[in-house]
C-alpha cells in the first residue's frame, strides 16, 4: 500500500485551519498530566508534543502542530482489532467470546465477567487480549500481517510495528501477562498466553500519526470506507457495533463523563492519542502524552470537549430533520414527460394528470423520514392512481427506509396503486433496493433510472386506461396536426411527397449537426431526441430531450430555417417513418401557397402551446 496523499489538503487556508490553530494555541498552554511510564519507552516521549488532525468523510484532512509526529497506537488498536473479528466471526460467536458491558474499571483491571465467562468488553486489556486471540494466520508472521493490514487500511497507508516500544512493553508487560493467564486459567482463551500478548502487544505498538488517527477514524465515520484510498476497512454492517461498544467502553471508567459531556465514540491510548468519531461527518485524532488519572491525554481530552461544543457535535443532538424528506410535491397536470403528444392525449393528460403525483425526495432516508413520507405517498394515494418517487436527491438510506418502502410498495399495490421509483442507481444509496424490485419481473417495471421516464410510463398508463382505444398507430396525414386544415387537393400532393421509412432499433434517424433537409412523420413506434454531451475528460453523457410516437412529428424545424441538426433523433425500437423533403415541400409551396402557410401556422401553433405547457412546468416548478 503506497504512501497515501490527502485529498485536496492544506489547498488553502481557511476557518477551519484557523479554528483549529487557535485551539492548538490555546490548549498548548494546558501542561496538567503525566507521561505514562509503566511501559519505560513510552516515558521517553516529549511531553509538550501535540498535534491535531481531523479528517472529513470526503477526505479533506485539517492538521495542526505535530499532526505527523509519530507514537504507539496502544488502546486504541482495540477499536479496529475489535471491528476485524466481527467481520470475520460475525457479531454471535463474538459477543460469546468477549462481552459488550463498560466495567467501570480502569483499561487494565482484572476484573472477568464470570457469569458469561468471558472478559467485559474489548476496548479493556482482558478483552483485547481474547479478541488478539481471533485475529487469523497460519503463522505468527500471518497473524501480524493480518493485523497490520487491519490497521493499515484504516489509515490509508502501509503502518509498521516500533520495536523499541514493542520490546519495552514485552519487558515490562507483567499484568498483561497475569490477567491472560487468568484468562487461560477460566477458559476465556485457549491459546498459550505468550502467543497472545505477543500479537497485542505488537497491535499496541503499532507507529501512528495524529493524521493517521484522524483518517482511521474518519473511516469509522465513512461506514468502514477510507474516505482517502476509497477502500472498504470494515463492513457497513459492524460500524454501529465498533461506535456502540467505543462510546460506552472506550474511555473506561470516565466513559460515562465523557458521553455525557462530549457525546462522541471515542477510544484513547496510553501512548497520549485520542480519536473521536462523528459518524458521516468527520474522524478526529489528537495527540500529546500528558495523561490524566484514568490515562487520557489531558490536552487530548480538552480538544475534542472544545469541538463538540464549538461545533454541536454531540451524537445525541438532533443532526436529522427528518420532516425536509419530501422537497416537492407536484401533479401531473402541470410536471410532464418529454414525450411530445398528441393534442387529444395532451387533453386527457390535461383532464386526468391529477391521477399522477411525482413526489422530490430528499437527504437521508432512515424510519423517522421514511416514516413521514410513507404517511404522505398514503395519503396522496387516496387520489392518485401513480406517485412517482424521485429519489435524485436522497444521500443515503438504511435498512428501516428499504424496508419501508419495500412494504409501501406492496400496501398500494393492494389498493391498486402504483408506486414509481425514479432515480434508483445500482450503487446509489437504495442500490440494494434496485437489485431487490429488478429481481422480480413484476416490480422490475416500476424502476426507471430517470423521472422523466417514469412520468412517460404513468402518461402511457393513463392515456391506455382512458384513451377512447383508437389505434392511434394508423392515421391518415389529414389527421396528422401539421397538416391539420389543409385541402384534400393539398393532401393528395403531400401523399405523393411521402418516403416511408424504416429504422432499426437504436439507429440514429438524424445526427446533430446533419444537414436538416427532412422532416419526419412517427408511424410506428417511438423515437427519443437527445443531446450528446461531452464535457471535459468525462465520458460522453446523453440527455433525453424529447421522445415521439405515432402521429407526431420531428425534424419539422427544417422547413422554418433549413440549417443543421441541433440534436441526435435515435429509434428506440423499430420504427416506421414518413419523410417529407424540405426542398421538395418547398418547391410544393410555390405552386401551392396554402399547403405551405398552413403548415407553418401548425408548426407556429403547436411550438406557441408547447411553449405555454413549458412556462406552466416552469411556473409549478419554481414555486
Ligand atoms: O496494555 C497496555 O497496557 C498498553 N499497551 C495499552 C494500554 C492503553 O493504551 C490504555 N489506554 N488508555
Amino acid at each position: 500500500m503506497e504512501a497515501r496523499s490527502p485529498l485536496g489538503a492544506q489547498s488553502s487556508i481557511g476557518p477551519i485551519d484557523h479554528y483549529l490553530a487557535d485551539l492548538h494555541q490555546r490548549i498548548a498552554g494546558v501542561t496538567d498530566g503525566e507521561i505514562a511510564t509503566y511501559i519505560p519507552e513510552l516515558a521517553r516521549a516529549d511531553p509538550e508534543t501535540f498535534g491535531i488532525a481531523i479528517a472529513t468523510v470526503d477526505g479533506r484532512v485539517y492538521t495542526v502542530g505535530d499532526a505527523d509526529h509519530p507514537f504507539t497506537i496502544q488502546s486504541i488498536s482495540k477499536a479496529f482489532v475489535y471491528g476485524y473479528t466481527l467481520a470475520e466471526y460475525g457479531r454471535d460467536f463474538v459477543l460469546s467470546h468477549i462481552g459488550v458491558e463498560p466495567t467501570g474499571e480502569a483499561f487494565n483491571s482484572i476484573v472477568l465477567d464470570e457469569v458469561h465467562n468471558r472478559p467485559y468488553n474489548p476496548m479493556v486489556n482482558a478483552g483485547a487480549m481474547a479478541a488478539a486471540e481471533l485475529i487469523k494466520g497460519d503463522t505468527p508472521e500471518a497473524r501480524i500481517a493480518t493485523m497490520l493490514g487491519t490497521m493499515s487500511k484504516h489509515a490509508g497507508r502501509s503502518l509498521h510495528i516500533d520495536e523499541s516500544v514493542l520490546r519495552s512493553e514485552q519487558a515490562t508487560g507483567h499484568r498483561n501477562r497475569a490477567i491472560a493467564y487468568m484468562m487461560l486459567n477460566s477458559g476465556m482463551i485457549r491459546s498459550a498466553p505468550e502467543t497472545i500478548l505477543d500479537i497485542y502487544f505488537r497491535q499496541c505498538s503499532v507507529r501512528v500519526s495524529c493524521t493517521d488517527l484522524a483518517v482511521m477514524a474518519a473511516t469509522l465515520a465513512n461506514d468502514g470506507v477510507n474516505p482517502l484510498t476509497g477502500e472498504t476497512a470494515l463492513d457497513r454492517d459492524y460500524i454501529q457495533d465498533v461506535l456502540t461498544v467505543m462510546n460506552s467502553c472506550g474511555m473506561y471508567n470516565y466513559a460515562g463523563q465523557w458521553s455525557y459531556e462530549i457525546g462522541m465514540p471515542a477510544k484513547s491510548g496510553v501512548a497520549g492519542g485520542i480519536i473521536a468519531v462523528i459518524p458521516g461527518q468527520i474522524g478526529i485524532g489528537v495527540f500529546s502524552p500528558r495523561l490524566d488519572a484514568h490515562g487520557h491525554s489531558v490536552r487530548g481530552v480538552r480538544v475534542c470537549a472544545e469541538i463538540s461544543e464549538t461545533f454541536g457535535l454531540h451524537v445525541f443532538r438532533n443532526h436529522t430533520n427528518s420532516g425536509a424528506v419530501i422537497r416537492r410535491e407536484l401533479s401531473g397536470t402541470v410536471v410532464r414527460s418529454k414525450r411530445v403528444r398528441s393534442p387529444q392525449e395532451r387533453a386527457l393528460l390535461d383532464d386526468k394528470g391529477d391521477l399522477i403525483s411525482v413526489i422530490e425526495v430528499q437527504g437521508g432516508l432512515f424510519f423517522g423520514s421514511t416514516e413521514r413520507l410513507v404517511r404522505r405517498v398514503d395519503a396522496i394515494a387516496a387520489e392518485a392512481e401513480f406517485i412517482v418517487l424521485d429519489l435524485r436527491r436522497v444521500h443515503d438510506a438504511d435498512k428501516a427506509a428499504r424496508r419501508l418502502l419495500r412494504d409501501l410498495l406492496t400496501w398500494l399495490r393492494a389498493r391498486d396503486r402504483h408506486l414509481i421509483f425514479a432515480h434508483l442507481p445500482d450503487d446509489g444509496p437504495l442500490g440494494s433496493l434496485r437489485t431487490e424490485l429488478t429481481a422480480d419481473d413484476d416490480t422490475a417495471e416500476l424502476v426507471f433510472d430517470h423521472r422523466d421516464q417514469a412520468l412517460e410510463w404513468c402518461e402511457n398508463q393513463l392515456i391506455a386506461e382512458f384513451d377512447d382505444g383508437r389505434d392511434r398507430t394508423k392515421f391518415s396525414l389529414a389527421q396528422l396536426d401539421i397538416f391539420k386544415g389543409l385541402e384534400r387537393d393539398d393532401l393528395r400532393v403531400l401523399e405523393g411527397l411521402v418516403r416511408p421509412m424504416v429504422f432499426e432499433p437504436g439507429q440514429t434517424i438524424v445526427r446533430e449537426g446533419d444537414e436538416a433537409n427532412l422532416f419526419f412523420v412517427v408511424a410506428r413506434g417511438t423515437v427519443t431526441v437527445q443531446l450528446r454531451l461531452n464535457a471535459e475528460n468525462e465520458s460522453e453523457r446523453l440527455v433525453r430531450v424529447a421522445s415521439m410516437g405515432p402521429g407526431v412529428t420531428f425534424g419539422e424545424m427544417a422547413l422554418l430555417d433549413g440549417g443543421y441538426r441541433s440534436a441526435d433523433v435515435v429509434a428506440d425500437e423499430r420504427v416506421v417513418c414518413y419523410g417529407f423533403s424540405v426542398e421538395q415541400l418547398r418547391e410544393v409551396g410555390k405552386t401551392h401557397p396554402a399547403l405551405f402557410t398552413t403548415i407553418l401556422g401548425n408548426m407556429m401553433r403547436d411550438f406557441s402551446e408547447r411553449l405555454r405547457r413549458a412556462n406552466d412546468e416552469i411556473r409549478a416548478l419554481e414555486q
